[in-house]
């Protein structure tokens, strides 16, 4: 049948994946990957780890990769993600200094938004700054620079790149939540200062049988602020090995998600956090879970593809 990113195109829509360029020398990784997508992010190869493992030393390998990889497949760039406090560099951490701490965060925002500046999209600026109770999360930017520190990244991605739209990302709030109540707050008190702010990101790493019932409801209260919303991150994962009833319930919560994007005007699409069943995190950080994306270990469709390819 046709490829995803053709039926999402109809709706203006962009279906997307998540990328691991060592993974694209495997051809039926590779295949799928230029076949169905029209919007790529590194899965890894952005993050501060990857490209400033050094202070001052910049590595563009992977980060490159996937940015040709784009370009060669009339692909969209997402970028991802410029301040987190997962995947950083020691050296940042170990910054006691609150002044140099933000040089050292406005260096970073500079250097690789600027470095895809044109190319980018739109940009996961700060990623898992808060707390399921809705508190900011106590990583070493919180600790050292204090709320304002997400408002300094982004006004120092604008400035990198004045045409990428500038997203917050997180996990755990694709319902209406605390957390995900936090984050609208926070555009809203953004929109209101004039501090840049275009989009908010849904990672949606969920689990089979239990889509919030409040996703659609939480994605449109977003989208009435007049910003864009998207799903960043998704996987729905499950018990290994996968049982049919599991994979035909996965398939129906897959659709749930796509719908609920689709009928919230602002919501720019879907991307999904991986090819394969072969590679996805999963299984490395849930044990014991896994099975959670449209293709099998095998790279044969799931009952979830067909159910998306539906639903678009
Ligand atoms: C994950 C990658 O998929 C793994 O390969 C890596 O080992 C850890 O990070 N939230 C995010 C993503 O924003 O960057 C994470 O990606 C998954 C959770």
């Amino acid at each position: 049948r046709e490829p995803l990113r053709d039926a999402a195109e109809r709706t203006g829509r962009t279906v997307g994946v998540a990328l691991a360029p060592h993974l694209l020398d495997d051809p039926a990784y590779r295949s799928v990957a230029e076949r169905e997508f029209s919007l790529v992010v590194a899965e890894n190869a952005m993050k501060w780890d990857s490209t400033e493992p050094n202070r001052g030393t910049f590595t563009w390998g992977g980060a490159d990769e996937v940015a040709q990889f784009a370009a060669d497949n009339d692909a969209e760039l997402y970028g991802h993600t410029l301040v987190w406090h997962s995947q950083l560099p020691s050296w940042v951490s170990a910054i006691t200094d609150p002044d140099d701490l933000r040089t050292a965060m406005t260096e970073h925002v500079s250097a690789v938004a600027g470095r895809y500046a044109g190319d980018v999209t739109a940009w996961d600026v700060v990623n898992e700054a808060f707390e399921g109770d809705g508190t900011r999360r106590r990583s070493v930017f919180q600790e050292r620079l204090g709320d304002g520190y997400i408002e300094d990244a982004f006004r120092a991605a604008r400035a990198a790149d004045p045409d990428a739209r500038l997203c917050i990302n997180d996990y755990s709030t694709d319902g209406i939540n605390a957390k995900s109540t936090a984050i609208y707050e926070l555009v809203r008190d953004f929109l209101a200062r004039g501090v840049p702010i275009d989009c908010v990101g849904f990672q949606s790493h969920l689990i089979v049988g239990q889509v919030p019932s409040s996703m659609e409801a939480n994605l449109r209260r977003f989208s009435d602020l007049g910003i864009d919303v998207r799903i960043t991150e998704l996987d729905i994962r499950t018990t290994t090995p996968p049982t049919p009833a599991a994979l035909e319930r996965q398939a129906a919560d897959y659709r749930t998600v796509v719908e609920a994007c689709l009928a919230v005007t602002r919501c720019d699409g879907v991307t999904l956090w991986g090819v394969s069943d072969a590679n996805s995190w999963i299984p490395g950080v849930f044990p014991g879970q896994g099975a959670a994306l449209l293709w099998d270990e095998d790279y044969a469709t799931k009952p979830a593809y067909t159910a998306v390819a539906d639903a678009l």
